[in-house]
């Protein structure tokens, strides 16, 4: 799909559709008015008919306007004016993008960005408008023989956005942004898409070897044995119920000054989560091939950064193994050494992220980092906390947390802060080690969090519990890529503060 900004007026537009706005009620926006003149008013005879009221997210396919150059003229509903904000915007411009995607039309100029949204900034509807033509276009069905319908007959190939002049400059750098983010995105949603026969811990090593050779990412690949040696005895307790090996993936984006201390990812690559011999139920069980959703957020963003050439040095870590029962998996009431040296009673081999997690985090201490973020779909009690519309948001450090607050607010890719309260942190007592690897169902999301932050004492950390905002299920059931757009917006944060 191919983009472009001009500021085009509506007479001199080539496009196949043209797309205009229609405020509630029955009132053209400018540029509606401006067509609506050099068609006789043919357009404010169609609204005058009460074919089309401006409701947020109606529209009306026009064909072979009178004088107009273009085949057709979508008009889509934009509400009232007054009222005209993100959620208005973000409905308006998928309803006129599935509209345009239902004809052959090959090119569309969108004529919506001009509109003033109460909420969102130019690189805000830009960023958005990116984002939704290409997720309008994403295939989940890639491993079908045949292509669906859904799929195969979109057509439209060619997207102007018209701004005024003066936004063009704003306009050009959201978009290059919001290209490369979206590439990410893609990535993310790919690899958790993937089964778990495909996307073993192998696979996304070879991804992040892929990606090294595309971009300037250096990356390398511990195995087995370098864990061993490394002493990751938690990691390894996971990986040892499964006959694939298991992988810790490192990439390294450096676009900053050597000295500058690097921000860290952390993202858990879960590539099939049974259970192990605390076995799930079966129903929905096939949705734990996304228990790698962390580490595809990881690899999207480094594959972002290097493509912007984010002036920042950042390493992404990823532990991947699968959870299986097996007849050397590990069995609850193990008790296993952690690179940090402490000692983790397993009461549940079903928490096993934490397990994976706290000696990739014990690692990273190696980088002396700026900060360590990690991305876990960690626990099923926080898509019973936040739903899934937020990603669970916890760190002890307040600034760290406003950071990423505003960052996923910017993204439109929310996180919602939960409390990390040493009050919490009893319930992980173990008698028979230094901690046990649950802390009962109260609070579940929170003493995952509590068990992870015991491994990152030595800098400044946040966890991002993605479990409910990595991927949708039911009907529209596939990955998200979320949250590579906060994650980005974070970074480019950052660099505009330094
Ligand atoms: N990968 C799951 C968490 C999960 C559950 C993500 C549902 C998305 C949807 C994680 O490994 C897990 O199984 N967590 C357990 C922890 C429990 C045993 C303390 C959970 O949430 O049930
Ligand atoms: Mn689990
Ligand atoms: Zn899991």
């Amino acid at each position: 799909m191919e983009f472009s900004i001009k500021n085009t007026q509506p007479e001199k537009q080539r496009a196949a559709c043209i797309v205009i706005g229609v405020y509630e009620s029955r009132q053209l926006s400018a540029s509606g008015q401006q067509l609506d003149s050099l068609s006789q008013a043919y357009l404010s005879k169609i609204l005058a008919m009460g074919d089309m009221d401006g409701r947020t997210g109606s529209t009306l396919m026009l064909h072979h306007v009178p004088d107009i150059h273009n085949d057709r003229v979508l008009l889509v509903g934009l509400g009232k004016a007054e009222e005209f904000d993100r959620k208005a915007f973000l409905s308006a411009i998928h309803a006129a993008l599935a509209s345009v995607n239902d004809t052959g039309a090959p090119s569309a100029a969108l004529y919506l960005l001009q509109e003033k949204v109460s909420n969102g900034d130019m690189a805000w509807k830009i960023e958005q408008t990116v984002f939704a033509a290409l997720d309008e276009k994403y295939c989940v069905g890639k491993l079908k023989t045949k292509k669906d319908k859904d799929s195969a007959s979109k057509a439209l190939k060619k997207l102007t956005l018209i701004v005024d002049a003066a936004d063009s400059r704003i306009a050009e750098t959201a978009q290059t942004q919001a290209l490369a983010i979206a590439a990410g995105v893609e990535l993310a949603k790919d690899l958790g898409n993937l089964p778990g026969n495909i996307c073993t811990p192998t696979y996304l090593a070879e991804q992040a070897l892929n990606l090294g050779k595309e971009f300037p990412l250096k990356c390398e690949i511990l195995e087995r044995k370098d864990m061993e040696k490394l002493g990751m005895g938690s990691l390894l307790a996971v990986a040892q119920g499964s006959r694939q090996p298991p992988k810790l993936i490192v990439l390294k984006h450096s676009g900053g000054k050597k000295t500058d201390a690097p921000v860290v990812l952390v993202g858990k690559g879960i590539t099939f989560d049974s259970g192990g011999i605390s076995l799930k139920p079966g129903a929905e069980m096939d949705e734990m091939k996304y228990d790698m959703c962390g580490a595809a957020s990881v690899l999207g963003v480094m594959r972002a950064a290097a493509e912007l050439k984010l002036p920042l040095n950042l390493v992404g870590v990823i532990p991947s193994c699968e959870n299986l029962p097996d007849g050397l998996a590990v069995k609850p009431g193990d008790i296993v050494t952690s690179m940090s040296g402490q000692t983790i009673e397993v009461l549940n081999t079903d928490a096993e992220g934490r397990l994976i997690l706290c000696d990739a985090l014990t690692y990273v201490e190696r980088f002396d980092p700026a900060l360590v973020i990690d991305i876990s779909t960690l626990t099923g009690a926080c898509v019973i906390a936040l739903g899934h519309h937020a990603s669970g948001l916890f760190t002890s450090d307040d600034a760290l947390a406003a950071e990423l607050e505003q960052a996923g607010q910017a993204a439109q890719d929310r996180a919602w802060r939960l409390p990390l309260w040493d009050d919490y942190q009893k319930q992980l007592d173990s008698n028979f080690a230094d901690m046990a690897n649950i802390g009962g169902r109260a609070g579940g999301s929170i003493t995952a969090a509590c068990f992870l932050s015991r491994f990152t004492k030595k800098y400044k950390w946040a966890h991002l519990d993605i479990a409910g905002t990595a991927w949708k299920s039911g009907k529209e059931k596939g990955g998200t890529g979320r949250p590579v757009p906060l994650l980005m917006h974070f970074l480019l944060a950052r660099v505009a503060a330094k």
